[in-house]
């Protein structure tokens, strides 16, 4: 969704602005814009690729400025609504802002700023932090005093980066509940919603907390915290690296990502596979303590990340005989549910910084859950930062819309998480200890040989690319991967899909079947095989096609109407890891015959800021 960069330095900050800018591409946007300061504030907006607002840009030069990609919420996709807003007058700017998250009160300030005398020239909440900017400024002169003047006013959430005609050294910027880092060079100074925007020019950042504002020259940056005393804030070095922000040999990101996967597992299991056993630390210093106490799990997340979740439960009762509960965290904020303090709050997200996830979390800690782990991608993002315990996916970033190496890499932290937790029971004997130990080690291979299916999934694609349905088919713990094919196919190829535990079939959806529904089956060779081959009789007697992923083990053979995909390996517990690559292929090439926009499917964005 929106993303922020700002920039002050003693050398042109156009380019980094639009490098910037085109670095937070992949958040999802409709328009973008920038405003730089010379002898008056310049300000080019565009709607559509950040590539039109270049060009518009083209002879723009100064030290300073703030940029901004904008994903409609107040008003529609127009240049008016475009950031940075500007203060008092579109004429003679003063003041200019770009913003972040969402202003709750802006109708009540629209209405105090208009009796003022201020006039309003776009539809969003934005505008207003403008003109109040302006207001307190005219007052104080000061652009500190005023951006805390302002925001003292403000209710909802936001980042902002404020810069004013009279202040040409200066930048000052604040947060509450959207994320925004200062990135420190040498002699300049920078300000983003989102590492990625800063890394070509410093990989230097320090994470701002909630409630901070801080002021930037090109000399310095200082930092007050919500009680406005000076404060420091540790500097971290991102190892976010740029090679994961490029294509590479690659078509799209979600290819890149998909056939990333082996190294992105081995990279997440490397500390394990280091130590030669699942160490309780690996979740964080008090995790001991904490797994001590629980007595269930109860795991919130949103999309992709809640089928991380659903796929957990099974390995978490199984596994650690721990009673687990999931749930899409958009439902369980706002439900009377019954809390239990000695339940562990699981949160799983890619980006750290779901609004939907966030919510529930502090939902579940206002009703007195204590303890939380988060599972998340994005080293020092909002969730992790107010959970007691973390343990991050080494997926590296992923930009693509649609998550498929996150999910993988969820996965296998959540499986560590439920062997590790029988350990602490006292469940898990030093021969299975070793035993899963292995098959993590063998699970990246497993991966790499199912991606070497694609030629044969392509072929398969072609019978998808002209369908307006899909089914998916799944049973127990690859009930959720079926789940999670489905969601890929909608998401980027916009073809209607659906997933169903196949005994729920004669339940209803079998009235759907026929000759132009396929549908896919995930057929392993587990305990409910026998059961998923009954299903199948059922699609196959009333014309339907079906698309079997079936295991080494699985005995599948190809027939009129049924269509089989074997991996060559039978990975045991693991197998949804295994499963859930051929789906994501399968959506990648369905939807790259459908001509879609594949990393930036329609009306979606990465990362979901918004409730
Ligand atoms: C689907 C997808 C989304 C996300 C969801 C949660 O491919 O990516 O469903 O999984 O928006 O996002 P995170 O994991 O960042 O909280």
């Amino acid at each position: 969704m929106c993303g922020i960069v700002g920039a002050i330095a003693q050398r042109n900050i156009v380019p980094i602005l639009i490098e910037g800018l085109s670095r937070l591409e992949y958040r999802g946007y409709d328009s973008a814009g920038i405003a730089v300061l010379n002898q008056q504030i310049e300000r080019v907006r565009a709607v559509g690729r950040v590539a039109e607002l270049e060009r518009k840009a083209q002879g723009l030069s100064s030290f300073i400025g703030i940029g901004h990609t904008r994903w409609a919420t107040h008003g529609g996709v127009t240049e008016q609504n475009a950031h940075p807003h500007v203060s008092p007058t579109q004429d003679n700017p003063q003041i200019a802002v770009v913003h972040n998250g969402i202003i709750e009160n802006h109708d009540e300030q629209r209405d105090r700023l208009t009796a003022l005398g201020y006039a309003f020239h776009s539809q969003t909440d934005t505008e207003v932090i403008a003109h109040l900017v302006h207001y307190y400024y005219q007052q104080t002169r000061d652009l500190l005093q005023a951006v805390k003047l302002t925001i003292s006013e403000l209710t909802g959430a936001y980042a902002i980066s404020v810069i004013a005609l009279e202040n040409p050294t200066q930048m000052v910027v604040a947060r509450l509940g959207c994320p925004l880092l200062i990135g420190l060079g040498d002699g300049e100074n920078f300000v983003a919603s989102d590492v990625s925007a800063v890394l070509s020019a410093t990989r230097r950042v320090i994470y701002l907390e909630d409630g901070d504002v801080a002021s930037l020259t090109s000399a310095g940056v200082v930092i007050y915290d919500k009680t406005l005393q000076v404060v420091e804030r540790k500097e971290h070095l991102s190892d976010v690296s740029l090679a994961s922000l490029e294509l590479g040999p690659y078509n799209h990101f979600m290819q890149k990502e998909i056939h990333e996967q082996p190294r992105a597992i081995s990279d997440t299991i490397e500390a394990l596979i280091d130590d030669g056993a699942f160490r309780t630390e690996l979740f964080g210093v008090e995790a001991a303590d904490i797994f001590s106490q629980i007595d269930s799990v109860l795991i919130l997340a949103a999309g992709t990340s809640y089928y991380a979740g659903l796929t957990a439960k099974y390995w978490l009762e199984s596994i650690a005989r721990i009673p687990t509960s999931v749930e899409i965290a958009s439902e369980y904020r706002y439900r009377e549910s019954v809390p239990n303090p000695k339940q562990l709050i699981v949160t799983i997200s890619q980006s750290g910084e779901t609004l939907d996830t966030m919510e529930a979390l502090k939902h579940a800690q206002k009703l007195g859950h204590t303890h939380s782990l988060a599972i998340c991608n994005v080293q020092e993002s909002a969730i992790p930062r107010a959970s007691s315990l973390v343990f991050y996916t080494r997926a590296g970033a992923e930009i693509g819309v649609a998550s498929t190496k996150a999910f993988t890499t969820q996965l296998i932290a959540l499986f560590v998480l439920a062997v590790t937790l029988a350990k602490e029971r006292g469940l898990l004997s030093p021969a299975q200890e070793l035993a899963y130990l292995s098959d993590l080690r063998q699970v990246t291979g497993s991966v790499q040989i199912a991606l070497n299916l694609e030629p044969q999934i392509r072929e398969w694609a072609k019978q998808f690319g002209d369908k307006e349905h899909a089914l998916f088919l799944g049973r127990g713990v690859h009930f959720p991967i079926a789940m999670e094919g489905a969601l890929k196919l909608k998401e980027i190829s916009y073809i209607h899909a659906e997933a169903y535990p196949a005994g729920e079939l004669k339940h209803g959806p079998l009235a759907l079947v026929d000759s132009n529904m396929p549908v896919v089956v995930i057929a392993p060779n587990d305990v409910l095989l026998e059961k998923v081959k009954s299903n199948m009789q059922e699609v196959k007697a009333r014309g339907g096609q079906l698309f079997v992923f079936a295991d080494a083990d699985s005995h599948f053979n190809a027939s009129e109407g049924v269509h089989v995909i074997r991996t060559p390996r039978h990975v045991g517990v693991l197998s949804p890891i295994l499963h859930v690559i051929p789906v994501q292929l399968l959506a990648y090439h369905a939807a790259l015959l459908k001509g879609t926009d594949v990393d930036k499917p329609r009306n979606l964005a990465k990362s979901v800021t918004v409730e």
